[in-house]
């Protein structure tokens, strides 16, 4: 471990000036070229294989060890949002309205830093590490386009993993849960049909605007009076849209929002209910409701001995109390959960809050500073867990 201390530390100054360059030139879904070229400039001196997505944007590196073993692999998402920053920070954004606020720029540069690390340790285990830095995250597309590139393939890949950031949790910390770990994601749009007519005349026409707010209330019901009490799940109306003008009945009303759940039996469950009361309170006022629903990202379930794997290794390389077990998942969506489908894996939390105000901010918060100090914890993590989940 010492020796392990000793490497990341030797490389901490330029992983660091790259995540600032990088959060300094934050780029959004499919548009991350420079981040990649970064990407292929910090590792082309090394023996890592790399090979850049057809995009041009997504990069992948293959590192073979010293004998045959199972292939691990490790995936970054690099892709930032279209957020106006306001951190204050000297390496702020130099793009407005684009930010690095869901700490994109630290994966990418701890896996960087791992990179490195398990690069001039590579004599040292067995089998191969394959860095996967995936684009389009915030946008849910990267991992379904990378996957179908075949990157779980040539070489297999057996086990996956990925960090992400994680305000609540004190930097130098690492965050860790058995199963569920992040919700699945969901999207529903309701559109509600009536007839149009004169606003003078409702009792001529049928109009969806009522209709469509008994609708938008029956969804609050579906998690308090059809869920089983210890099923979690949101279901969140975002907008509603429908009508012209003042003097007009609006023929068409359409209502939209979000699903998240932990269990995809939950989600359909949902869908279920959704269609029932949407259909059935329509029909109550001759109107008629579609439901559409769009399955997105599953929800995260992490593998239990990788879980276990990681809190051993943390233990060993950062000390007991670098470890905190998460007591919830969070019903946020991430499309790590696309990988799992195919291979089992875990995701874990990298801590970043520290006694500012600033860093205790959620992701997404266009004030959010993620603390630095996490970075070589995240280094250290990823590299001893690789080396110990090879040569286990
Ligand atoms: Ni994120």
């Amino acid at each position: 471990m010492e020796n392990l201390h000793e490497k990341v530390d030797h490389i901490l100054e330029d992983i660091i000036r790259i995540r600032r360059l990088i959060h300094e030139n934050p780029e959004l879904s499919l548009e991350e070229y420079n981040t990649t070229e970064l990407i292929y400039d910090t590792l082309k001196e090394t023996d890592i294989k790399l090979e850049k997505c057809p995009g041009g944007t997504g990069i992948i590196g293959l590192l073979t060890g010293n004998g045959d073993g199972p292939t691990l692999g490790i995936r970054a998402d690099i892709d930032a949002l279209p957020i106006k920053e306001e951190t204050g920070l000297d390496f702020s954004s130099k793009t407005p309205g684009k930010m690095h606020a869901c700490g994109h720029d630290l994966h990418t540069s701890v896996l960087l830093g791992a990179a490195l690390v398990l690069h001039d340790m590579k004599d040292s285990f067995k089998g191969k590490v394959k860095f996967i830095f995936q684009p389009a995250e915030e946008t849910m597309q990267g991992a379904k386009m990378m996957l179908k590139q075949g990157v779980l393939t040539e070489p297999e890949v057996d086990h996956i993993i990925c960090l992400h950031t994680w305000p609540e949790t004190d930097a130098g910390k690492i965050g860790i849960r058995h199963e569920a770990i992040m919700a699945s994601s969901n999207r529903f749009e309701i559109n509600v049909f009536g007839d149009g007519g004169h606003a003078a005349h409702p009792h001529k026409s049928v109009d969806p605007i009522p209709v469509a707010t008994q609708i938008t209330d029956g969804l609050q019901r579906i998690v308090s009076r059809k869920l089983a009490p210890l099923d979690s799940a949101v279901v969140t109306v975002g907008q509603i849209h429908g009508g012209t003008a003042d003097n007009i009945i609006a023929k068409e009303v359409t209502i939209s929002g979000t699903v998240r759940t932990l269990e995809t039996r939950v989600s359909e469950q949902i869908h279920t209910a959704m269609t029932e009361i949407a259909e059935n309170i329509a029909k109550a006022y001759n109107a008629s409701a579609k439901v559409i629903f769009e399955e997105g990202s599953p929800p995260v379930i992490n593998d239990a001995e990788l879980v276990d794997l990681m809190e051993q290794t943390v233990t060993e390389s950062l000390g007991e109390d670098a470890v905190e077990y998460l007591l919830e998942p969070s019903l946020g969506g991430e499309d790590f959960a696309f990988y799992l489908q195919e291979v089992k894996g875990m995701l874990f939390r990298l801590g970043t809050g520290n006694e500012t105000e600033q860093s205790r901010k959620g992701l997404h918060n266009p004030e959010i500073i993620f603390d630095e100090k996490a970075i070589p914890t995240g280094i250290t993590a990823m590299s001893a867990f690789a080396m110990n989940y090879l040569n286990r």
